[in-house]
């Protein structure tokens, strides 16, 4: 059942064959130089991408642009309070400025951080305070296709592996991220929660969230984890955030607007800390390199997040989008996340060698073949690791219908039914450091 109808409309246009086939060219076959006038359906990513509410922007016109004491940042921190039981607040501009901010405060050179999969920002952020980050999924978090409800699980053995190998004075932060984005979007159950939270605390660890999608994570737990199923999204959502010493937010996901974040945390010492590098990153702790209004937006979103109605529709979307593509027999990630469908490009392209980028290959056949583009999460983005060759479509929250859906189906099976005949890449220019290349490297067809 869809939740909403449309307000205010954006109208969107198919460029023909050949305009579709010059824009490639004129990319360097990279998805991120596309000019967006020209994507007809942009699957390119859920952040920041999803239309706002008529109540949204209503409180726009509220916004209260004072530097300091502002009283949007209160309606802000009375919705965390509401929604997340999180009693300290810092707004960011959005999530990886929470992570600068949270991770630059809890973490030291030479620091070990597991998480059960690190999005790429979040390992950079580690990285960029001397520490290490260790993924630990579960196994089987990377099958295809498999009946597993919760393949976001974080691996406590291999946790405690890196306790032992490390020391536990070395892991000063356990991360988990709901869901787990870089794990196909995969949901981590309440259980698993739970451990986690025991596990942390049993090395002193601060418990830090990755709560992007937490409103995503929580409507799977009523969904596939028997004790929840007469609990409401809302109710489920407090509880799965109150095992977390801290939280990582972006506001860009399940708090359903286009700029913005925020730490969010328990302790008044660990949020002095956080406030005073928040000042020299982002702005005065009241506005967080935001505008009033962003943050009155943001507010009202996360109150939207966890009502039933929503979740049902945006969660069902993506489900939806997948059930099209595998009653097609098309080659995709199951059971789908909660932002996107993934699609195996291996099973596209047999005859592509991984060194000539099946998965980019196949981004850039779905633009030529419908106007649609998705991102290439495989050897392109993630060179020397040995992650499956998926292109990710994520599903912008409150944007597209269900002949849009149609269409990316449509889409996907016409370039199946002429997978043999389509050409590996090869990169022509690409930038000094490796991990940013797919932002910006130039190929042409092999
Ligand atoms: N953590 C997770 C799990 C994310 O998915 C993202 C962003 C961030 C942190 C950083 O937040 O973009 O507001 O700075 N993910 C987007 C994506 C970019 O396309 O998956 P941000």
């Amino acid at each position: 059942m869809t939740a909403y109808k449309s307000k205010m409309v954006e109208p969107i246009h198919l460029p023909s064959r050949e305009v579709r086939e010059e824009n490639l060219e004129r990319a360097g076959y990279n998805m991120f130089n596309l000019p967006s006038e020209d994507v007809y359906i942009d699957l390119l990513t859920d952040s920041g991408t999803g239309t706002m509410s008529a109540k949204q922007w209503a409180a726009m016109m509220l916004g209260d642009e004072a530097y300091a004491g502002s009283r949007s940042f209160d309606n802000l921190q009375d919705a965390v309070s509401d929604v997340m039981g999180m009693e300290y607040v810092v707004p960011t501009h959005q999530g990886r400025g929470a992570e600068n901010v949270l991770y630059g405060t809890l973490l030291e050179a030479g620091d070990v951080v597991p998480n059960n999969t690190h999005f790429d920002t979040t390992r950079a952020h580690v990285a960029n305070a001397g520490a290490e980050a260790v993924d630990c999924p579960v196994d089987g978090a990377m099958e295809l296709q498999s009946d597993e409800p919760f393949k976001g699980n974080f691996d406590l053995d291999k946790g405690w592996a890196v306790v032992e190998e490390h020391g536990e004075d070395a892991v000063p932060v356990v991360i988990l991220t709901i869901t787990n984005n870089s794990t196909a979007g995969q949901p981590v159950s309440m259980e698993n929660i739970r451990a986690v939270s025991e596990f942390a605390a049993d090395i002193d660890a601060t418990f830090v969230m990755d709560a992007c999608r937490f409103a995503e994570n929580a409507y799977f737990i009523q969904q596939r984890e028997a004790d929840y199923a007469n609990h409401s999204v809302a109710e489920i959502a407090r509880e799965e955030l109150s095992y977390a010493d801290a939280l990582v937010m972006s506001g860009k996901k399940d708090a359903l607007v286009n700029i913005g974040g925020f730490v969010a945390c328990r302790d008044e010492t660990l949020f002095e800390h956080a406030r005073q590098r928040a000042i020299l990153y982002e702005g005065f702790s009241t506005y967080g390199g935001l505008a009033g209004r962003d943050i009155e937006a943001m507010a009202q979103g996360l109150r939207e997040a966890v009502t039933q109605e929503y979740i049902e529709s945006r969660v069902g979307q993506v489900q939806e989008l997948a059930t099209l593509l595998d009653a097609a027999d098309l080659p995709v990630y199951l059971p789908a996340g909660g932002h996107a469908v993934y699609l195996d490009a291996e099973g596209f392209f047999p005859h592509i060698p991984l060194g000539q980028f099946p998965g980019q290959a196949l981004a850039c056949e779905l633009y030529r073949e419908g106007g649609v583009r998705g991102v290439e999460l495989g050897s392109f983005a993630f060179p020397g690791t040995n992650r499956p060759e998926l292109v990710r479509l994520a599903i912008p929250r409150r944007t597209y219908h269900r002949e849009h859906l149609e269409h990316i189906a449509d889409t996907v099976a016409g370039v199946y039914e002429r997978r043999d005949s389509v050409s590996g890449l090869e990169i022509v220019s690409e930038p000094p450091m490796k991990e940013l290349r797919h932002f910006s490297a130039e190929l042409r067809p092999v």
